[in-house]
């Protein structure tokens, strides 16, 4: 009885339903669920009983796009695995999936095993992985199928960052075609990075400096170009193909046109395209350095589609895309170049709470606020229904919310390793209260009880959203 706990009085919200219903856990997983005052929940015993009156009790999120401690920009991303785990628990998000990255002239092993190694006893909440490919040959083809096997299940690739990242078509073809026959989820960077760099070098040379002209040189024709070309390539491949950060209305229609088609195209924005703008990239004094990612920030008008993109399901996932780069020291890097500011946010810790000030603000629906941040990601990325749900047999990965709670998003609270919050001063309706990250308590009552190392590596299957 002592390994049980029972969370009683709240209105459990997943994907697919929203009931007042009590949640036996046992051993770290999720036993039943019964209806609030039913005899049967009357009946249950348990050695820790959780009071959510008044609360929502969710599944914990799925951040299915996180950069810990990459190197990127001649720096690394600040927040480490410890670090930004625990800010991610905070946040009420209980599993990340983190990109591991081949370099060039690397096998995917390597790089795969540095990822391994940084992670490794260090993280707050459960993480998986994604692999970066970066050098696409008969070697690394290989690798893929074994990485497969080993639960790590998808792939990404750049059509932006050349001498970077960057896989030009062939390359792109090629590891579509392996992943068509190794079940592999080919993940893409979907800009015109070629086209992107002549852009830069004119913009540059015309003493145009500032973090404004990052986005204006990464135009919306070319990640709709982009876009295109990747969705293109994968019917070739006869691949599937999941976008990473989406940001342009006119790249969501791209991947809308492929469904219409049937075709197996799927999307992620992140919460940045859809509350920031490059109203922030403006920002004088070179604060607008502070929201330099890739693909960038559009104006304002853009956020209408991918609003849209989330409710007709033509957007499927919000992932962070977290990658956070100090203001001092690192993002002024680019002071007099904006090409050499580091590209990333931070936002680990922020996705829950924005998507739910998305139900207050009439933007989705609450049960939608669990498929895009918790469900759907789960399912792409071969996690559910361990992850992402709350259901018999599920990991008791919970989150007590508290929906009237309200807050104002401050670096000075947060909890994320970075000298600046994307969001200073936004006020929230809804609050994280309590965290259980497979029957532990992470967060108890806005107070962390958590540790390092009780995040472990999960094994994923390959995708579930086919
Ligand atoms: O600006 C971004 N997005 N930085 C992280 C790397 C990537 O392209 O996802
Ligand atoms: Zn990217
Ligand atoms: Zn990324």
């Amino acid at each position: 009885m002592s390994n049980r706990t029972l969370i009683s009085g709240g209105l459990v919200v997943t994907a697919a339903d929203e009931l007042h219903a009590d949640v036996l856990i046992e051993d770290g997983r999720v036993a039943a669920l019964a209806a609030h005052g039913s005899a049967a929940a009357g009946a249950w015993t348990a050695g820790r009983t959780i009071d959510a009156s008044g609360k929502y009790v969710i599944p914990g999120g799925v951040d299915a796009h996180t950069h810990m401690e990459l190197p990127f920009g001649g720096t690394s991303a600040s927040d480490t695995f410890e670090t930004g785990t625990r800010a991610a628990a905070w946040g009420g998000t209980t599993t990340i999936v983190d990109f591991a990255v081949q370099s060039v002239g690397h096998s995917l092993r390597e790089g795969l095993d540095t990822w391994y190694a940084k992670a490794d006893g260090n993280c707050a909440v459960d993480y998986a992985f994604h692999m970066i490919l970066s050098d696409v040959n008969e070697g690394t083809l290989k690798e893929m199928d074994l990485l497969v096997e080993e639960g790590v299940t998808s792939f990404k690739l750049f059509m932006a960052y050349p001498g970077v990242f960057y896989s030009d078509d062939g390359r792109i073809l090629r590891a579509m075609q392996r992943g068509a026959s190794n079940g592999g989820l080919i993940m893409m960077h979907a800009e015109n990075g070629i086209a992107i760099d002549v852009l830069v070098e004119q913009a540059l040379a015309r003493g145009e400096t500032d973090p404004r002209h990052h986005g204006e040189v990464r135009k919306v024709l070319l990640e709709a170009e982009a876009t295109h070309r990747a969705i293109q390539l994968a019917r070739v491949a006869g691949s599937p193909l999941y976008v990473v950060h989406v940001s342009a209305e006119e790249a969501v229609a791209e991947l809308a046109a492929a469904r219409d088609k049937g075709l197996p195209v799927f999307g992620e924005t992140c919460p940045q395209y859809l509350f920031l703008s490059t109203d922030n990239l403006q920002e004088p004094d070179f604060q607008g350095a502070k929201y330099v990612c890739s693909t960038p920030l559009r104006p304002r008008e853009h956020q209408a589609a991918l609003w849209r993109g989330l409710r007709t399901n033509d957007l499927q996932v919000v992932s962070t895309d977290h990658c956070p780069f100090c203001f001092r020291g690192q993002k002024e890097l680019g002071r007099g170049d904006f090409s050499k500011i580091p590209n990333g946010l931070p936002g680990v810790e922020n996705r829950m709470d924005l998507l739910h000030q998305a139900v207050v603000d009439g933007h989705i629906s609450r049960r939608r606020w669990i498929e895009i941040a918790c469900a759907t990601p789960a399912r792409m990325f071969g996690l559910y229904p361990r992850k992402g749900t709350i259901a018999p047999g599920s990991d008791a990965d919970i989150v007590l919310y508290d929906p009237h709670a309200e807050q104002v998003i401050s670096a000075e609270t947060h909890h994320m390793n970075v000298d600046y919050s994307a969001y200073e001063g936004k006020r929230i309706t809804g609050r994280v209260d309590t965290v259980l990250s497979r029957g532990e308590l992470v967060v108890d009552r806005r107070e962390y009880t958590g540790r390092a190392g009780h995040g472990a590596f999960v094994h994923r299957s390959t995708c579930q959203y086919l």
